[in-house]
């Protein structure tokens, strides 16, 4: 698919949730775009900004001594006015008003789903896969996992110091949506006794208890679940272990404290280099296209192929966190 016509102004937007990471390839964008004499514009609060014609121009200064920053500098918005199509009429109409040629759109598959639409009316886009969850198909990494990840990680760590001294049972919520990549990836880092994964629950929670049971009898002191939230309700399966077992159970929910803190250098290092191929993309003449990461190249593709791929949990991974943490003494090789 190639653009329709010379590219002189390109925007750049950051939209859904936050990520760290999201700056350097802000970053990127801008000032590939200024090396090659575009105009860049940055737009605020992603399409909510765009609809209210937040548009600034930018930089190679405004964007200095934001690489190391969490966050967005363009800060971002989740917005229903997009979803509908004559708020994308109105937003391609606001693009054309400020000249935009084309504009790269950093998110997650909804910001994607947005940016495909307006492609479908005229104006050039590429997506930059920017989310936490992990939980885009097309590529095999996302701008801010690497950090939450990390961030998540180190969290665990601390509450399995208090749960150990209390010899109780944690139950602690990651996030992710409907994707348990944040969860499955903490379960083998900290060694969780259990990982509950939407993509995986069962629904069986004595499975859990016994476990729980057995542990305790083989002198286990602590117990760690690592809960995603597209199970949840982390509180009122507490309540229930502990009922049923008899030992103290917490829930801890670490919530947004996941999406901030100074990205790591995975990721400010992938994400520069995807925003500089959003810009190489569109200068190519390319138009409806995501930027991804596969089989270790850098690579674009059509965005209505990307949003309709599908991505599910490696069921070895998953094995292999599940064999890590139970039984492992019934099963020598
Ligand atoms: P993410 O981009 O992380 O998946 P959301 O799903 O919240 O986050 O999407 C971000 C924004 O993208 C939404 O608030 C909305 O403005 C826009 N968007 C989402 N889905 C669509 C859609 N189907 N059509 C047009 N715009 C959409
Ligand atoms: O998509 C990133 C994410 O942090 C998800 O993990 C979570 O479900 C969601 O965003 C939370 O969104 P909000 O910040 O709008 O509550």
């Amino acid at each position: 698919m190639t653009a329709n016509k010379e590219i002189k102004t390109i925007g750049v937007l950051t939209s859904g949730g936050d990520a760290p990471g999201m700056n350097a390839a802000i970053r990127a964008v801008v000032r590939r775009g200024l090396s090659r004499g575009i105009n860049m514009k940055g737009i605020k609060k992603g399409y909510s900004g765009l609809l209210n014609e937040e548009i600034i121009d930018m930089t190679a200064v405004n964007v200095s001594d934001t690489i190391q920053k969490g966050g967005t500098i363009l800060q971002t918005a989740r917005c229903t006015e997009m979803r509908t199509p004559e708020g994308q009429q109105r937003a391609a109409d606001v693009c054309r008003k400020h000249d935009i040629d084309a504009l790269v759109v950093i998110g997650g598959d909804g910001s994607f789903a947005g940016a495909q639409k307006l492609a479908n009316l005229g104006i050039n886009t590429v997506g930059v896969p920017g989310t936490i969850d992990l939980d885009i198909a097309c590529s095999e990494y996302t701008i801010g996992f690497d950090t939450a990840v990390n961030t998540a990680m180190e969290a665990i760590d601390k509450v399995r110091d208090t749960s150990t001294s209390h010899e109780r049972v944690s139950i602690i919520e990651v996030m992710g949506r409907n994707a348990g990549y944040l969860a499955l990836w903490c379960g083998i880092a900290n060694g969780a006794e259990d990982v509950l994964l939407p993509e995986k629950y069962d629904y069986d929670e004595q499975k859990i208890i016994n476990n729980i049971i057995d542990n305790r009898k083989k002198g286990k002191k602590h117990h760690i679940i690592i809960n995603a939230e597209g199970i949840g309700h982390s509180e009122a399966m507490a309540k229930r272990i502990e009922a049923a077992t008899g030992i103290e159970t917490r829930a801890t929910i670490l919530g947004h404290m996941q999406r901030g803190g100074t990205p790591t250098c995975k990721d400010r290092v992938y994400a520069s280099i995807m925003g500089a191929k959003a810009v190489d993309v569109l200068l190519e003449g390319k138009t409806k296209r995501v930027i991804c990461y596969r089989d270790g190249e850098y690579i674009d593709m059509d965005i209505n192929e990307a949003l309709a791929m599908k991505k599910t949990i490696s069921e070895y991974q998953f094995e292999v966190s599940y064999s890590l943490s139970h039984n492992y003494s019934k099963n020598p090789r």
